[in-house]
């Protein structure tokens, strides 16, 4: 079947970018995002492009050419459905916080939501695609769903994970290192379903980086994949601890142990830790998953990575205490950078988070300076945890509009989120307006050592 009327239920930072690009790729398809949230929704109507709800490099452009044309966004959540034969679920699968697999398994609720949605909505056949990150077979609930609730259309079941990352989002939308559709290829139906899919990333993705498995391999293929990639960093983040206890830097092991071909230099970084939304939800969505298949070995694998991650934002922050000469209480400390990684403004387990906690029970007073996070959305981030009363977050973290402004009469600095921008400031300057002696903790490894010590501030940085 030749698609013309796609829906994506979720404008979030998936759903939004992937059908932004299909719509500007794919002219001759009209794409309708739908999301519960209103205002979110209006975001991305908003007259100037510049104020659609998620920052990605490029998206505004391309949100510009096509919205209006075959794009929409819309609430009208029901009319969507009606109207299209290809439905991508886009809608977040949060790690459960209550109940049987808390803090572990990924909370369905609102695929399911959407699957009874679809059922009570469609009165013709459609191709329902996944594109939220699913524990492997939850393509079966859903058709059980579909089929048990529906008016007796026919419903078929892709599963087409999203690689995008954060920042590259466009990027890596208009030039994937592989598509991944998986379908039923044993049957006629399901043999269509993914060749429809198929044709519709055929616009712009060369034939050859279009893959196709079955349902259960693509599913497990997201998970497997992002575990992998997290698993890189934590590797590399033990050896960092290493090397600074043996007088071996980091950055050159990374290299060296990069330039074996079989092992590659990507995400050999180490940082303060890793964060976004993916790679603790889904590595303790693989455990779980695991265990609840009795592979307690393969469990305890995987869950090491998630230990040594957080073992490495309580260190930087354990660090950081000891230096100041064993108390912050008090004391004025700037962290520059609040968004998991640089180029976007998206919080979600982003290591500062966790930082800003430690330095708040041991009585520091935090400044924080983001060039693309919010206020109302450090706070958030901060409440969340429930470590103390709302009041006391908004007394003890202030939140401002420049790296100066935040480092101004302050005890130390860490750099936690790796802004280009903070290579280009005027460090000489924040120096003079520091507290002596001034300290500079680099979660990132963003600076160089030589010229930040040469100014006089006393430099650390994870990895040596
Ligand atoms: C996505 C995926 O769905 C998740 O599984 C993956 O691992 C990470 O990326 P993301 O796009 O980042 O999530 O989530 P978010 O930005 O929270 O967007 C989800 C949207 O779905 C929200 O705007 C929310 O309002 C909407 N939603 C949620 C609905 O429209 N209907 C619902 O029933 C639930
Ligand atoms: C990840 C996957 O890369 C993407 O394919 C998947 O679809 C969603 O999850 P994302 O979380 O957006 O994407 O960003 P990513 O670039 O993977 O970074 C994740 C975290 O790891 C960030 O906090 C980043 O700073 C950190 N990281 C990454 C390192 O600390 N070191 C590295 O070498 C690489």
């Amino acid at each position: 079947m030749k698609i013309k009327n796609i829906c994506c239920i979720g404008a979030g930072y998936v759903g939004g970018p992937t059908m932004a690009v299909i719509a500007q790729k794919c002219p001759g398809i009209k794409v309708t995002v739908v999301d519960i949230n209103e205002n979110r929704i209006a975001s991305w109507n908003d007259e100037d492009v510049e104020n659609i709800p998620i920052y990605e490099p490029g998206l505004a452009a391309i949100v510009k050419e096509a919205r209006g044309r075959n794009l929409f966004f819309s609430t009208e959540v029901d009319s969507a459905i009606d109207e299209a034969e290809m439905i991508f679920i886009s809608v977040n699968t949060p790690t459960k916080t209550y109940g049987i697999g808390k803090g572990m398994a990924a909370d369905l609720k609102f695929i399911e939501l959407c699957a009874r949605q679809i059922a009570r909505v469609a009165k013709t056949d459609k191709i329902i695609v996944e594109k939220s990150t699913l524990p492997v077979r939850t393509a079966e609930a859903l058709k059980n769903i579909l089929d048990n609730t529906g008016n007796g259309v026919h419903f078929q079941i892709l599963s087409n994970p999203e690689f995008l990352a954060e920042g590259t989002a466009v990027q890596d939308l208009l030039n994937p290192d592989r598509v991944l559709i998986g379908g039923d290829a044993d049957t006629r139906k399901g043999k269509d379903a993914i060749q429809s899919l198929v044709d519709v990333y055929a616009n712009w993705v060369p034939a050859e980086n279009i893959l196709t498995t079955n349902v259960w391999s693509s599913e497990l293929s997201k998970l497997s994949a992002n575990a992998f990639l997290a698993q890189r960093v934590s590797s590399i983040n033990a050896m960092s601890e290493l090397c600074e206890k043996t007088g071996a830097d980091v950055e050159e092991v990374a290299k060296a142990v990069g330039m074996d071909s079989r092992i590659g230099p990507k995400f050999l970084k180490a940082s303060v830790g890793f964060g976004g939304s993916c790679f603790q939800k889904d590595i303790l969505n693989l455990v779980y998953i695991a265990k609840s298949y009795g592979l307690n070995e393969v469990a305890d694998y995987w869950e090491q990575v998630i230990i040594m991650n957080d073992h490495q934002k309580r260190r930087f922050a354990v660090k950081m205490v000891q230096t100041l000469f064993n108390t912050v209480s008090g004391k004025k400390i700037a962290l520059l950078g609040w968004a998991f990684k640089k180029d976007t403004n998206d919080t979600r387990e982003s290591a500062a988070i966790y930082v800003a906690d430690y330095l708040l029970n041991e009585h520091a007073e935090i400044v924080v300076y983001d060039p693309k996070v919010k206020p109302e959305q450090i706070y958030a981030d901060l409440d969340y945890l429930n470590t103390r009363s709302s009041g006391e977050n908004r007394t003890r973290v202030k939140v401002v509009n420049t790296s100066y402004e935040a480092t101004r009469d302050s005890h130390a600095i860490a750099v936690l989120t790796e802004w280009e921008e903070f290579k280009q400031l005027d460090w000489g300057k924040i120096y003079e307006n520091m507290l002596k002696p001034a300290f500079i903790f680099d979660g990132r490894r963003l600076l160089e050592r030589k010229a930040i010590e040469e100014i006089g501030l006393k430099f650390y940085a994870i990895g040596n």
